[in-house]
């Protein structure tokens, strides 16, 4: 399954994604986590992404298209893969097809995620994440079992910088102007999913999946 996940700041892309991964291996491949790890290394990406992502401003196209590329280009990408807050301009889903048609592959659904604005701000600033492994929690909706620890490797967990309601407001007028043009984008194309994001984690997943499955499954 090749899939992408598009949505507003805190929809649920990056929780669904990792359920996705764990229960049927696809790898999620999240632009934000790439680009945030690539801060954390000081590589020439993080110093050049840093100011951006810091102000909730979308990272270049240019810098964004080629971690991408790459990133799909790796082995464990050969079977599928979740792509989670990429494309986000019409520019960016330009060069993903032209990638995609240069490697023989195609995409079999685009998911979009539909939350009211009062629910994901909620979601944001209750938000903490793992630096090391990248898990996501939420202090009342998906507590970790040792308050500030993560269930998975103990790290302590932390608030992202792009999470205060200033930036969190602007993440938002960002996607309004830039990203939500592209669902008519992929829906003249047929590959498009509306869900109801504010649904429990497990139910959102199911209908996701079934959907994914319905569309590998079609003929030709
Ligand atoms: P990125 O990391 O992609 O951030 P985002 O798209 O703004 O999305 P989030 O990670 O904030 O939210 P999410 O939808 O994944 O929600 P989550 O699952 O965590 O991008 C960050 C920055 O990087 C950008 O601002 C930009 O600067 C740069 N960037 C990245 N990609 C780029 C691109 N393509 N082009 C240019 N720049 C780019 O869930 C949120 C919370 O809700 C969590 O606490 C979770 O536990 C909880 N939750 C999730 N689902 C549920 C549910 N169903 N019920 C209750 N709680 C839930």
């Amino acid at each position: 399954m090749n899939l992408i996940f598009m949505g507003p700041p805190g929809a649920g892309k990056g929780t669904q994604a990792e359920m996705f991964q764990r229960q049927d291996g696809l790898p999620h491949v999240s632009t934000g986590e790439i680009l945030r790890q690539a801060v954390r290394d000081g590589t020439d990406v993080g110093w050049r992404a840093f100011q951006f992502m810091q102000e909730g401003d979308l990272v270049p196209d240019e810098i964004v298209d080629r971690i991408v590329h790459i990133r799909l280009a790796e082995p464990d990408c050969a079977e599928g893969f979740i792509l989670d807050g990429y494309p986000r301009t019409i520019g960016q889903a330009d060069a993903l097809d032209t990638w995609l048609a240069r490697a023989d592959r195609g995409l079999d659904a685009v998911v979009f995620f539909e939350i009211r604005e009062e629910v994901l701000l909620r979601r944001l600033t209750g938000r903490r994440v793992c630096p090391t492994c990248g898990a996501i929690y939420h202090l009342d909706y998906h507590p970790p079992k040792e308050p500030g620890r993560c269930d998975v490797d103990g790290v302590t967990l932390i608030q992202r910088k792009d999470d205060t309601l200033s930036t969190v407001l602007h993440r938002l007028e960002v996607f309004h102007r830039w990203t939500e043009p592209l669902v008519e984008h992929y829906r003249r194309r047929g590959l498009f999913l509306s869900v109801n994001a504010e649904r429990p984690v497990p139910e959102v997943y199911r209908g996701i999946r079934e959907f994914a499955k319905s569309r590998t499954a079609r003929p030709g």
